[in-house]
């Protein structure tokens, strides 16, 4: 796995924050199903950038186009007008680890960072504890904008945005993706199926400009700061996440 080797006492301090202190690292559950989410019969993504010239450059142009085209979206009219910002994602645009999550909440709302606040410092632990420190992946959310009063996202406002999504996963090309939460594990894969019998499957995120990527479902880190006894069943997630990574 790429990366810096964490010092014993500092990934115990990590491990101390997820609340996992007796734990060793053990190899993960085996393979439980394989299931492929074909999404050709989404909407159309974002339209592909014509990639003449310097790659890198037209690279650039292509993330500079998306954020410019997410941070002008009004398409969800009642987001549009309670949101401080647009929250586009952040982190390290070749990463081979993409984190999403659901949507922005105050915090992020006003700093325009997705996982900012409190879930945010706990997924930040959760990823140091398997060595990722957060600068590593890439952050993004099913939504760009926050839901007033961190309600759900409506199921309109999930397809609205879902092209933002694609593209970022069509620039980035990630080796895997680590998806937070029943929401947006629900959106990406397309299920309606409860979050506790997501995890622990071997799931693949495909759409019609990305062949198939590796998907790990967990809990969100809001949903183990109320509920710090599942922190252990994210710890497997996470082990099962250092697993691949190390089969790299
Ligand atoms: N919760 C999320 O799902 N995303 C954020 O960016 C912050 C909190």
């Amino acid at each position: 796995m790429p990366g810096c080797e964490l010092p014993e006492s500092l990934r115990q301090y990590y491990l101390d924050t997820l609340g996992i202190t007796n734990w060793r690292l053990q190899q993960p559950a085996s393979v439980v199903a394989d299931v492929v989410v074909d999404q050709a019969a989404l909407p159309d993504a974002a339209p592909v950038a014509d990639n003449t010239g310097d790659a890198s450059v037209a690279l650039d142009d292509d993330w500079r186009e998306l954020q410019q085209a997410v941070s002008q979206c009004r398409l969800c009219e009642e987001l549009a007008q309670s949101r401080t910002q647009t929250v586009f994602g952040v982190g390290n645009r070749q990463a081979d680890v993409l984190v999403i999550g659901e949507a922005p909440g105050r915090d992020e709302d006003a700093q325009g960072e997705p996982f900012v606040g409190r879930a945010g410092q706990l997924l930040n632990a959760m990823l140091a504890a398997i060595d990722l420190p957060r600068e590593q992946v890439f952050i993004a959310n099913i939504l760009k904008c926050r839901p007033p009063n961190n309600r759900d996202p409506s199921p309109q406002e999930a397809q609205n945005c879902r092209a933002f999504l694609q593209r970022q996963i069509a620039l980035i090309q990630p080796k895997v993706i680590f998806v937070v939460g029943r929401i947006a594990a629900q959106n990406l894969l397309d299920t309606d199926l409860a979050i506790g019998k997501m995890r622990g499957r071997d799931y693949q995120y495909q759409d019609e400009n990305t062949g198939p990527v590796p998907v790990i479902v967990t809990y969100h880190p809001a949903y183990l700061l109320r509920q710090p006894g599942e922190k252990r069943k994210s710890w497997q997630d996470l082990l099962r996440l250092r697993a691949l990574m190390q089969s790299w």
